[in-house]
């Protein structure tokens, strides 16, 4: 049963940068094609290749970040495959997912189009594993430079006459796997080799990002930090969410059992560890906290759905999605100091996605409406929360019962996101707002909850989980009492006047 907590509303703990709230979309299974590239002559409605209801969809929750073209592609990527005539560009297999054939008709001007109409920022992810040096640095030429130059040139034939802003770029990506297998200390010399070529061209100035550590390896980071960090401007981790014991076995996206609903929220849960302690190695190295921690690739990973192609990590998205994407945030709030971007994996059609496709048919999935509530948190000041949270055991286990953050708006409008993680009850949660100074407050909410453990949405119901307005809180004198669904994300609103 959860407890209490007090919002100091006067107390202000930094701003919540709105790249927390990045997507990733990989060439892999249908995110990019289908999910986004439809081509021209599709009939689905498309701008220039690039499907409307999706990026109608993805404006919706004001996407700031994309982060392309992988993941484990990008250091496949070799991306002058991917530039000028379509019908041109090479064909070849996608070998690390799904065999599919990769006809690269989206490339570098696509993805720089696809950022344009969603006006977010590209973060593009270089290839160091089976790329050079020359190709990386003439990739970032041929996007940033406005000169005379060979790449300018090669851009400017291909139809883009002004160089593009491109501020986020990625030296590698998982270099201590699929990236190519690397020790730390190796990795860290090419990191500083790769990166030098990473020019600032005119007024471009790029945030060069390091490829970090995978989920608990503090000794990627330790090394990473002692050796490179006057070199970057941040650095990644990777956690995903498994509720299985082993790869194999990771457990089904929907039809799961109520343990392993438990020990997927118990195990989203650890991300508040794990930036908690790669914090306190960086804060050794950088303790100006200069070097952010960018967590590029989060979410949840099960097996794919029966019949689907395993290499396209398809999966299916409820109610319990929804949680771990909202104790997530919340999460990366509280670290706001030092996590300056996430990015969920993926975007449409993979992993923890946002979107899901079928064709011509588009739904939005439980997390979506996550990322919509939130989005008021995206550049709030963080407001100080303590919270008595109360437990939700199962099975002998216990986690928090609450996860919870606020902030407030440069208008004065504050934010309040709580989910309830207890699958069978609701939680009743007295919420004191101190700093007020006695003003009168208007309050609102939206909540998002699941009938059952699984809830979902599918393309016969589309609509099954979808946000309600939220009407269950009281206000006496200082204390709102909330009485949070079971298995919910909620939003409050308190607008003082
Ligand atoms: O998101 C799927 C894959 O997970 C990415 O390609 C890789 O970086 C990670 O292992």
């Amino acid at each position: 049963m959860a407890q209490r907590a007090v919002l100091n509303t006067d107390i202000r703990k930094g701003t919540i940068n709105r790249n927390i709230y990045g997507h990733f979309s990989e060439h892999l299974g249908r995110c990019i094609y289908e999910g986004i590239w439809v081509g021209e002559d599709s009939p689905i409605p498309n701008t220039k290749g690039i499907r409307n209801d999706v990026v109608k969809a993805l404006k919706e929750i004001q996407v700031p970040v994309l982060r392309w073209p992988g993941g484990c592609f990008a250091d496949e990527y070799h991306w002058k495959d991917g530039i000028g005539e379509r019908e041109g560009r090479k064909r070849m297999i996608n070998t690390h997912w799904g065999g599919t054939v990769e006809n690269n008709h989206f490339g570098t001007h696509e993805f720089m189009e696809l950022c344009a109409m969603l006006e977010c920022e590209p973060y593009i992810n270089g290839n160091v594993g089976s790329g050079t040096v020359q190709e990386m640095s003439e990739w970032v030429e041929y996007l940033t430079f406005n000169g005379v130059s060979p790449m300018a040139e090669l851009r400017m034939k291909n139809g883009r006459e002004e160089a593009w802003a491109v501020k986020y770029f990625g030296v590698g990506n998982e270099n201590w796997g699929c990236g190519g297998n690397m020790r730390p200390e190796f990795y860290a010399d090419l990191y500083r080799q790769f990166q030098t070529y990473v020019r600032n061209y005119g007024d471009n100035k790029i945030h060069r990002i390091a490829c970090g550590p995978n989920s608990d390896d503090y000794h990627w980071m330790e090394v990473l930090m002692r050796e490179a960090a006057k070199f970057m401007d941040s650095i990644t981790l990777h956690y995903y969410t498994v509720p299985g014991a082993t790869w194999e076995h990771k457990g089904a996206a929907t039809g799961f059992e109520t343990s392993e609903y438990f020990t997927t929220l118990e195990k989203a849960l650890h991300m508040e560890e794990l930036v908690s302690r790669h914090s306190v190695i960086m804060d050794k190295y950088d303790p100006e906290k200069r070097v952010g921690l960018i967590v590029d690739e989060w979410g949840t990973w099960y097996d794919v759905e029966p019949g689907t192609n395993p290499g396209f990590l398809y999966q299916q998205n409820s109610i319990r999605d929804a949680l771990v994407a909202g104790l997530t945030l919340n999460i990366f709030h509280k670290h706001s100091d030092r996590v300056r971007m996430a990015n969920i994996a993926q975007t449409i059609n993979v992993l923890q996605a946002v979107i899901l496709t079928e064709g011509e048919k588009m739904l939005l999935t439980p997390t979506y409406h996550v990322f919509n509530m939130y989005k008021v948190h995206q550049d709030a000041e963080l407001l100080d929360l303590t919270l008595d949270s109360g437990s939700y055991s199962y099975d002998g286990k216990e986690i928090p019962e609450v996860s919870a953050s606020a902030s407030v708006t440069a208008e004065g409008v504050i934010h309040v996101s709580l989910c309830n993680l207890n699958h069978a009850s609701a939680a009743v949660l007295p919420l004191e707002l101190r700093g007020l100074a006695g003003k009168a407050v208007q309050i609102s909410g939206t909540t998002l909850a699941g009938a059952t453990i699984d809830a979902h949405n599918s393309f016969s119901e589309p609509e099954a989980v979808a946000p309600q307005p939220f009407t269950a809180f009281k206000l006496e004198g200082d204390t709102l009492t909330v009485e949070l669904p079971a298995m919910s994300v909620t939003v409050l609103e308190i607008t003082p006047n």
